[in-house]
């Protein structure tokens, strides 16, 4: 039985005083499920949100971290810092780090490689843009993000791993995935991990991403190969998000 993961991205939005306000909230319900509960806030916010939570079950994120280990690399956060200020995991290949940011497959897979390095778990993320869905590319584009990952850390390698599907045209556009339409893609995943290594494949949690809200969590959730949700929008409030943390059970 895998266990169902909620993970909340806030991407670049927050402040100290919304860690101090939604963060208890946050900490009660990731008590009170069975799911595991991650937040994600920006790098600013990592310290305080890390010491509210401390001997709480949430567990913290980075939403990215540095090609590089250390040194003269302006700007940049490295796992390393991640791990120092208390994260446990670290979203990898964001589609709006893909897109907006210019990362390739390989920029993607280096970063998964030095989280892994320094004992981050990556939380990698897959999906295909509107144009690709409709070119009837989907399968083809998650199979080259996959493979690209693979050829640094190996099949076995995902088994460290919990991967995100995100339909690109659904990322804060209130165009969510219909269930099945979410379900195929994710079996679609498992069905190749499964080719090379079922045991990982069993393992491997694919959490959906992309407008998922307190009125469509539940029944994502319920999907076999669904295994919890990565959530933009709606984590930035804190009723919709502990109501989806609850959806997941
Ligand atoms: P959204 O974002 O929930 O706002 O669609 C999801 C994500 O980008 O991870």
């Amino acid at each position: 039985m895998r266990r169902l993961m909620v993970a909340g991205n806030w991407k670049m939005n927050g402040s100290r005083q919304m860690a101090a306000e939604h963060v208890p909230g946050y900490m009660t319900v990731a008590g009170d499920c069975t799911s595991e509960i991650l937040v994600c806030p920006p790098f600013c916010l990592l310290a305080d949100v890390e010491a509210y939570c401390r001997d709480s079950d949430l567990v913290l994120g980075g939403q990215d971290l540095a090609r590089e280990a250390d040194g003269a690399f302006t700007g940049e956060v490295s796992g390393a810092m991640l791990v120092d200020v208390g994260c446990s995991y670290v979203i990898v290949g964001h589609s709006e780090r893909r897109t907006l940011f210019g990362e390739s497959n390989d920029v993607v897979s280096e970063k998964v490689v030095l989280a892994l390095e320094c004992g981050l778990t990556p939380l990698i993320c897959v999906g295909e843009t509107l144009e690709q869905r409709e070119r009837e590319e989907t399968g083809q584009v998650i199979s080259a993000q996959l493979d690209a990952v693979e050829s640094c850390i190996g099949i076995e390698g995902f088994g460290n791993t919990v991967l995100a599907y995100e339909p690109v045209w659904a990322i804060g556009t209130g165009m969510t995935a219909t269930p099945a339409q979410a379900q195929s893609v994710h079996e679609f995943i498992r069905g190749r991990l499964a080719q090379k290594d079922r045991a990982v494949a069993d393992r491997v949690r694919i959490l959906y991403g992309g407008s998922v809200k307190p009125g469509n969590a539940a029944e994502l959730f319920a999907q076999v190969d669904i295994d919890g949700g990565l959530i933009g929008g709606a984590s930035l409030n804190p009723d919709d998000f502990v109501s989806i943390c609850r959806a997941a059970g």
